[in-house]
C-alpha cells in the first residue's frame, strides 16, 4: 500500500481547515446513524472508527460496548485520545487479532483516498479484523453527484483569521477528484498539499466490497436512512463480513 510518512494533507493542514466546517450538530446527527446501524446489524462486540481523525464521532458512540478510534496522524490521536483509547496505524496492516471487531466504520471519505489495489487491500484487512457477521459502514458520496460539479474553487476566511482556497477537478475516467488546498495563517506561513478523493458509483463500490467478501446489507442516501441516489449528497453503504 502506498504510505505518505508525513503526510502534507492529514495532520495540521486537514484538522485547520475542517473542523471549522463540521458543526457539533452534524457530527451529532452522523452519530446517531451509526449507533442505529450497529445496534440494528452489528453482532456484540468492540467497534472501531477507521480513519477518526480528531476523534468527533466517538464520543457520541461509547458507552454501551467498547469504541476506539484508529488513525495514522499522531496530531488527531492527541486529541482523539481524551475521548477514548486510540491506536496509532495504518489500514494497510490494522493493529487487531483477527475477528476481534463487532464493527467498523469509515467517514468522511476516509478509506477513499487510496489508489484502487490499496482500497482492495485495506477492505482485505478490515474483513480479516471482523468478527462473522461483523458491520462495516463506509461513507461517500456517489460519484454521479461530484461529476455534476467537475471543478470546483473555494475561498474561505477561516474564524483564526487564516486564508483557505481550494481548488479541485474531477476526472470521469478515474473517478478521482483531484484537488490543492493552501492556508495562509496570519503570520505568513503557508500550508499546502494536493490529494484526491477516488468517488464509487453505489454498483462499483459494491463489486469491490463483495470481490473482498463482503455480503451487502444496507444503503442508504443519507443519514434519514434514506434509499441511495447518484444524486444524493451521501452514499452510505453498510456490509456484512458474512
Ligand atoms: C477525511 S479524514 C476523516 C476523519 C473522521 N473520520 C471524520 O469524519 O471527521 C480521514 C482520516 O483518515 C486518516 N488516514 C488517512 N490515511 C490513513 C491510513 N493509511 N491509515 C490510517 N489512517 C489514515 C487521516 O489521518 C484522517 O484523520
Amino acid at each position: 500500500m502506498t504510505t505518505r510518512k508525513d503526510d502534507p494533507f492529514f495532520g495540521e493542514l486537514y484538522l485547520r481547515t475542517t473542523k471549522p466546517f463540521i458543526s457539533e450538530q452534524v457530527t451529532e446527527a452522523e452519530a446517531a446513524y451509526l449507533r442505529q446501524v450497529f445496534t440494528d446489524h452489528a453482532p456484540e462486540g468492540p467497534l472501531v472508527d477507521l480513519g477518526c481523525g480528531h476523534g468527533r464521532h466517538l464520543a457520541h458512540l461509547t458507552g454501551t460496548r467498547p469504541v476506539f478510534g484508529l488513525d495514522r496522524d499522531w496530531l488527531s490521536l492527541e486529541e482523539a485520545k481524551a475521548i477514548t483509547p486510540v491506536a496509532r496505524g495504518d489500514f494497510s496492516g490494522l493493529p487487531f487479532k483477527s475477528g476481534a471487531l463487532a464493527g467498523a466504520w469509515a467517514w468522511y471519505n476516509s478509506v477513499c483516498t487510496f489508489p484502487d489495489s490499496d482500497f482492495s487491500q485495506l477492505l482485505r484487512e478490515v474483513h480479516r479484523c471482523l468478527k462473522p457477521n461483523g458491520l462495516l459502514v463506509i461513507h461517500t458520496s456517489p460519484r454521479e453527484k461530484i461529476a455534476t460539479q467537475p471543478d470546483a474553487h473555494a475561498e474561505h476566511q477561516l474564524p483564526d483569521g487564516s486564508r483557505l482556497v481550494e481548488d479541485a477537478h474531477y476526472d470521469p475516467s478515474t473517478g478521482r477528484d483531484l484537488a490543492r488546498r493552501q492556508l495562509t495563517l496570519t503570520d505568513g506561513r503557508v500550508m499546502a498539499a494536493d490529494f484526491f478523493i477516488r468517488y464509487y458509483s453505489l454498483p462499483e463500490l459494491l463489486r469491490v466490497l463483495e470481490a473482498v467478501g463482503f455480503r451487502p446489507l444496507f444503503a442508504h442516501g443519507g443519514l434519514g436512512f434514506e434509499a441511495p441516489s447518484p444524486e444524493a449528497e451521501d452514499l452510505i453503504v453498510g456490509v456484512s463480513r458474512g
